[in-house]
């Protein structure tokens, strides 16, 4: 059976418990006629997360939630991190991991994203895995170079033993060049499929059992989703900027819906 395709709203640090509300009553909304045709997170702040949850569990139960980061430790003197416990109080079920705005601003490597991972997986929280290349990395044709090397450097075999593959149908990996991200510039749908199509190959081959959604991020919006969306391969969209306004995230839902 096929699975419908996956939208995922990243926030970034905007948006904060006021407007997190009002947004989520309004995209719950304008959701509630078409509850099965698309699978909806939202990645609001941390200081978000609570208020999110009690809205979505008395409106939209088919919006699901994830925290933007994690710390690896389960508890400890790491001051001003939040660990995958205290996110599953909040309600998560996802959390992104190994976005590029991680790796490039706040200097996190491929260990940390394995550590995460591995916290993920004890705690009970599903991984939205970001991967992608840089411009100099496309330009040098590095591209599957740099891919292949962020996802064998998390999926060890010890973290994959540990019963991590029991749940790998149901992670997000979100393939997102760096050079798209908040530029306006975006691949060609047929060049994103390719190359997760080489995700979907690599992770049969390292994990061995079920199929991962594969998502692409980088300058989604209203006028691009749709060429996005009917490329078979293209499992979703995790939305950065244009995910900010309910009523375009909304659009971008359905357009995508129903390109798919
Ligand atoms: P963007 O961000 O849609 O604003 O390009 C995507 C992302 O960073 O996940």
């Amino acid at each position: 059976m096929q699975r419908p395709p996956c939208f995922i709203a990243n926030w970034k640090m905007n948006l904060g418990v006021a407007a997190a509300k009002s947004y989520l009553m309004d995209l719950s909304k304008r959701c509630a006629d078409n509850p099965d045709v698309a699978k909806i997170i939202i990645a609001p702040p941390f200081t978000a997360l609570d208020a999110a949850s009690s809205i979505l569990k008395e409106g939209q139960p088919g919006i699901a939630l994830a925290a933007q980061n994690v710390h690896f430790a389960p508890s400890g003197a790491y001051t001003g991190e939040i660990s995958s416990e205290m996110l599953c109080e909040t309600g998560c079920t996802y959390v992104i991991i190994g976005h590029s705005e991680r790796r490039i601003l706040f200097g996190e490597s491929d260990e940390d994203i394995h550590k995460k991972l591995g916290a993920l997986r004890k705690a009970g929280l599903l991984p939205i895995l970001c991967i992608g290349e840089t411009r100099q990395d496309r330009q040098a044709g590095k591209t599957w170079q740099r891919l292949n090397g962020q996802l064998t450097a998390v999926l060890t075999d010890d973290l994959l033993e540990s019963g991590l593959a029991d749940t790998v149908a149901d992670w997000m990996i979100a393939y997102e060049p760096v050079w798209a991200i908040g530029t306006g510039e975006t691949p060609e749908p047929e060049d994103v499929a390719e190359v997760h199509l080489q995700i979907q190959a690599l992770i049969a081959e390292t994990v061995g059992k079920g199929a991962p959604r594969v998502l692409y991020g980088g300058s989604v919006s209203e006028k691009n989703i749709a060429d996005f969306m009917k490329t078979p391969g293209i499992d979703g969209v995790l939305v950065g900027g244009a995910s900010l306004s309910p009523e375009t995230f909304f659009k971008i839902i359905a357009q995508g819906a129903k390109a798919k």
